[in-house]
């Protein structure tokens, strides 16, 4: 098991650039399932959720090569539903996208209950609504999720999710894509990677209107044809770079971003006193010498995105004064919460709403990385800390990060990956270190 060793009170400067966005990707690969051809991927992000992605339809028959270090080819053109490992499908959310695209391909499908990230119950109920207005069985039992078409083929239906769900919206596209018939989604989720999905669909040959509305039409397709695509910046690893810029008082040039997609991220940065400068496809970030305390809501997009609310409660602990933040997504979101009060961060939890102490110096401490962006707190917070940060269970980093360490030791970071072979020789090592 790896760690991060994290040496603190070091600010970054210089520039980084983003990769492919990990929730179009994960959502990209299952689609790829439902082409008559072969896909040319760019910008396809290295990290692990996407690797698992490309192995379970390799299992499913797909013929799948790397044409450079991040441009895949896949080819579907003979696969076949057959038992796929499951024990991949049970590490990750995004397993769930394979049901709509082996629906959409196959007429039935077999999964597991999705996986992912820990925080509060993260149900499947909008997904499977989706499914069965298009004319599909769905059975969960021992762990397993199974959808037949009941004659064989979907049919396009009127659907209004109850919930503002990214997940099943794009799961209802990808189902509908192949479906007899026109389907309108109502209440749907509006993110970037929606209608990075449905762009990537329309060039191999689907009719998908208005995606990034909360109305989306699906008029189904034959079949869908090869072709090539690339996929959008990554809006939150961009504003994870963003975050941790201000947070160290540093100045980083963000690039490959499309500062449409940060509106938010920057708007919130700016009212902590941080310089945002957007030109094109890149962001500037200038830390501010002191931050100031803000308060932040996560909303589903074109509002503060959810999964900045850990990075972003990290900046704030150092920010001066008193910041509250409403968790307006999930339910509980704040179990890192108890890592930062390891390195004496001042945090009260109530529900849905973090009221932040800031003004600390914090002070590094073995944490523990509780899911893929409380992980990027801690590495944010370990950066801003006296002392040194190691960072536990920095796998869940790993899904949704390429080359974190990598990208900001080349900012100016001080960050060791520790595996446990060398550190269980050097245990002392490590406590040396922590002094
Ligand atoms: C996607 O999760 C992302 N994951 C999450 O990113 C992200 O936090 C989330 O969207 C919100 O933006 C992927 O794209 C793989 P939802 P998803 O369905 O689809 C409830 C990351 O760090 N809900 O929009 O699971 C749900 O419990 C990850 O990259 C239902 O009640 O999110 C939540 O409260 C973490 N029933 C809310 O809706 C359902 O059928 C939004 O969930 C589905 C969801």
């Amino acid at each position: 098991m790896e760690k991060y060793v994290i040496h603190g009170g070091t600010t970054l400067h210089g520039e980084v650039e983003i990769s492919g966005a990990k929730n179009a990707a994960v959502a990209i690969i299952p689609a790829a399932l439902m082409v008559d051809g072969v896909c040319v991927i760019e910008n396809m992000p290295q990290i692990s959720d996407t690797e698992m992605l490309l192995t379970i339809l390799r299992e499913l028959g797909a013929k799948i090569r790397y044409l450079n270090r991040s441009t895949v080819e896949i080819d579907c053109t003979n696969v076949w539903m057959q038992d796929a490992p499951y024990d991949l499908m049970r590490k990750i959310r995004a397993s769930y996208y394979l049901i709509g695209a082996m629906l959409g391909r196959f007429g039935h499908a077999k999964t597991t209950m999705p996986g992912g990230c820990n925080f509060g119950v993260r149900p499947i109920d909008q997904h499977i609504k989706g499914m069965n207005a298009l004319g599909a069985d769905v059975d969960v039992k021992s762990g397993f999720v199974y959808a037949d078409a009941r004659d064989g083929k979907l049919h396009g239906a009127r659907i209004y999710l109850d919930k503002v769900s990214v997940g099943a919206t794009m799961n209802i596209i990808l189902a509908a894509t192949l479906a007899q018939g026109r389907t309108i989604i109502e209440n749907a989720a509006r993110e970037p990677h929606i209608v990075d999905l449905a762009n990537f669909l329309n060039s191999m040959g689907a009719d998908i209107r208005g995606a990034g509305t909360d109305t989306v039409k699906v008029n189904g397709v034959e079949r869908l044809h090869g072709g090539s695509y690339a996929i959008i910046p990554d809006q939150i690893e961009a504003g994870t770079y963003m975050v941790a810029a201000a947070a160290t008082g540093g100045e980083v040039l963000i690039k490959n971003v499309i500062p449409r997609h940060l509106e938010c991220i920057s708007a919130k940065l700016r009212e902590t006193g941080t310089i945002v400068l957007e030109n094109g496809d890149t962001v500037l970030v200038k830390g501010a010498s002191a931050l100031r305390k803000i308060n932040v809501k996560t909303l589903p997009y074109p509002g503060f995105p959810t999964d900045m609310q850990p990075p972003m409660c990290a900046l704030l602990c150092v920010a001066n004064g008193t910041s509250v933040i409403t968790e307006g997504v999930y339910d509980n979101r704040y179990k890192y919460v108890n890592e930062l009060r390891k390195m004496g961060a001042e945090i009260q939890v109530d529900g849905r709403v973090a009221v932040v102490e800031g003004g600390k110096r914090l002070s590094g401490a073995p944490v523990t990385a509780c899911d893929l962006r409380a992980g990027a707190a801690m590495v944010i917070a370990g950066m801003c800390a006296a002392g040194t940060t190691v960072v536990e269970d920095v796998r869940f980093i790993e899904r949704g990060y390429e080359n974190f360490v990598g990208k900001l030791n080349a900012l100016g970071a001080d960050i060791h990956i520790v595996d446990e072979a060398e550190e269980t020789d050097g245990r002392e090592k490590i406590l040396s270190i922590m002094g």
